[in-house]
């Protein structure tokens, strides 16, 4: 689809893939609303935002609580009348043995990054199939297709999130509207501490997520797999 002018939903967008993933849609005329908690960060991005277009706006709140996203949603639809692309991207690691996973833990990392994702998708779907247009993209990690020992929670998270993407595309089947499940491999940013020098950038990831979204209606990625040349 034409990025210029698109209403593009980005989550996780305060720091690290997600304000890169931000930043290039606003770089290709979107009009982003930018999603986080901190909203100090989120403020330095909504002026570079609006220098693309004046539109943009950021949105500081835990999308964890009760009624978060559909609010944002609504709130989007009323601003802007559409929207056009979801970028699935706020989430969380935890690093414990499997023994060691707290309930709690596990139960937060599902939702930050499996509930949240569904609830954004069931909010978003009804206004692009109304469209007649719309893409979603989730950003999952090489983690969905792998096991990573230490990391049992998280693989379990990023494989539902694949699974859910695999079976929405099923349901969209025959519709303009498509979902893209984006798994990068490590990405250099604070999520899992010091990051390795020969990891991705964020940018990386955001251009991918660009080029996702900026095919014609004709054809969609369903999914990729993105991979440091160093590493992969
Ligand atoms: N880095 C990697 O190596 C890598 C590789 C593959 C996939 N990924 C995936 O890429 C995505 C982004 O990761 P990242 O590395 O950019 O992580 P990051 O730098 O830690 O950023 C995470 C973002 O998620 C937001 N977030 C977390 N919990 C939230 C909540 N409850 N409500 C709203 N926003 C929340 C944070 O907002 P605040 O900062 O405002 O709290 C932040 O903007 C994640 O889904 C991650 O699993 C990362």
């Amino acid at each position: 689809m034409s990025l210029k002018d698109a209403v593009v939903l980005v989550t996780g967008a305060s720091r690290g893939i997600g304000r890169a993933i931000a930043l290039a849609f606003a770089r290709e005329g979107a009009c982003v609303v930018a999603a986080g908690r901190d909203p100090a960060l989120l403020a330095t991005l909504e002026t570079a935002l609006r220098e693309q277009h004046p539109q943009s706006w950021t949105a500081a709140r835990d999308l964890t609580e009760p009624d978060a996203c559909e609010q944002l949603v609504e709130s989007i639809v009323t601003r802007h009348g559409r929207l056009d692309i979801l970028v699935n991207n706020a989430g969380i690691a935890t690093a414990a043995p499997v023994e060691h996973i707290r309930l709690d833990d596990w139960r937060r990392l599902l939702t930050i990054n499996v509930e949240v994702p569904l609830r954004l998708t069931q909010q978003a779907l009804p206004v692009m199939r109304r469209q007649r247009s719309g893409r979603i993209i989730n950003i999952a990690s090489d983690a969905a297709l792998r096991g990573i020992g230490g990391m049992s929670a998280y693989c379990a998270s990023k494989h539902a999130l694949l699974g859910l993407g695999r079976a929405v595309n099923e349901e969209l089947r025959g519709t303009p509207v498509r979902l893209t499940t984006l798994c990068p491999g490590p990405v250099t940013t604070g999520i899992m501490g010091p990051g390795n020098p020969d990891a991705m950038a964020p940018e990386d990831v955001a251009a991918a997520a660009v080029l996702a979204a900026g095919l014609s209606d004709r054809s969609f990625v369903a999914e990729m797999l993105l991979q440091p040349t160093r590493l992969g």
